[in-house]
């Protein structure tokens, strides 16, 4: 159930909804996308997203021990990196098992994560960026990837991150963002419009679902201004890396 407030709207795709319906507007997003979900992403990307994950998780750094939320994680993908670094970090230096926590929206999600291959590290659970089912200060890291854009108050989800985090724990948000010169946009803009919504209708038989995806992108706010977002939310040594010059970033910044 939404807690916006009445009259306030919100962006879904280039659409402008009332606030209270975006969330079961971007469930049905995901409804319908969970089973296509992960072999839509290769075949979008070209197996790109493969590579922004790998090197999101590596900047994270899990340690043993640590607790680590993943939210918005969908089916797993980040958090099967986290196991498996802090796994092989543990293997090396000893102490003991880190704990990674799946939090997502969408039960479907959820479900098709859940059925992969299991791993003792892994909890999940069904919940929302904007209110999370944990206590204050209890994580060592929190990471969102490609989740935030689809939430309907940002700044509420960015103050839930930081609640949740110890001081001094890390936050990253890997994103779809701003191509860094005209050339690039450009294309991106063409590849993005013509061909995603295409290939989103042939391989998953599901062409809006792919339109709206397009368009959340370009509704997201850019690398400086989301870094603002942050620093506002309270986080310091806020800042970004650019991916394949700014198709996507990885944001970062600690709780204090
Ligand atoms: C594009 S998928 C990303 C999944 C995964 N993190 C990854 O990188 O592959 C976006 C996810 O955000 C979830 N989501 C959207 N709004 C959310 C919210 N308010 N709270 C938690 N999860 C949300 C969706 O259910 C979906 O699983």
């Amino acid at each position: 159930m939404s807690t916006a407030a009445p009259d306030s709207k919100a962006t879904f795709g280039f659409q402008d909804v009332d606030a209270r319906d975006k969330a079961g507007l971007v469930r049905g997003v995901f409804d319908s996308v969970a089973s296509s979900y992960d072999v839509m992403n290769d075949v979008m990307s070209a197996g790109v997203h493969r590579v922004w994950k790998d090197m999101a998780a590596a900047r994270l750094n899990p340690q043993p021990g640590e607790f680590i939320v993943d939210c918005a994680g969908g089916t797993g993908d980040m958090a099967r990196r986290f196991a498996r670094l802090a796994d092989r970090a543990r293997k090396r230096r000893g102490g003991g098992a880190a704990k990674i926590m799946v939090i997502d929206y969408n039960a479907e999600m959820v479900a098709a994560g859940r059925t992969k291959p299991f791993d003792p590290a892994i909890v999940w659970g069904v919940g929302d960026a904007q209110r999370l089912p944990l206590p204050d200060a209890c994580a060592d890291a929190y990471v969102i990837s490609f989740g935030i854009r689809n939430v309907t108050d940002i700044a509420g989800a960015l103050a839930e991150a930081r609640r949740v985090l110890k001081p001094g724990g890390r936050f990253l948000c890997l994103e779809f963002s701003r191509p860094v010169t005209e050339a690039l946009q450009k294309a991106y803009d063409a590849y993005s419009f013509k061909v995603i919504p295409a290939m989103g209708e042939l391989v998953a038989k599901d062409r809006a679902s792919y339109q709206y995806l397009v368009e959340s992108i370009r509704r997201f706010p850019a690398q400086a201004a989301f870094a603002a977002m942050m620093r506002d939310a309270g986080f310091s040594n806020v800042g970004w890396t650019n991916y394949t010059g700014g198709v996507a970033a990885l944001h970062h910044g600690w709780a204090v």
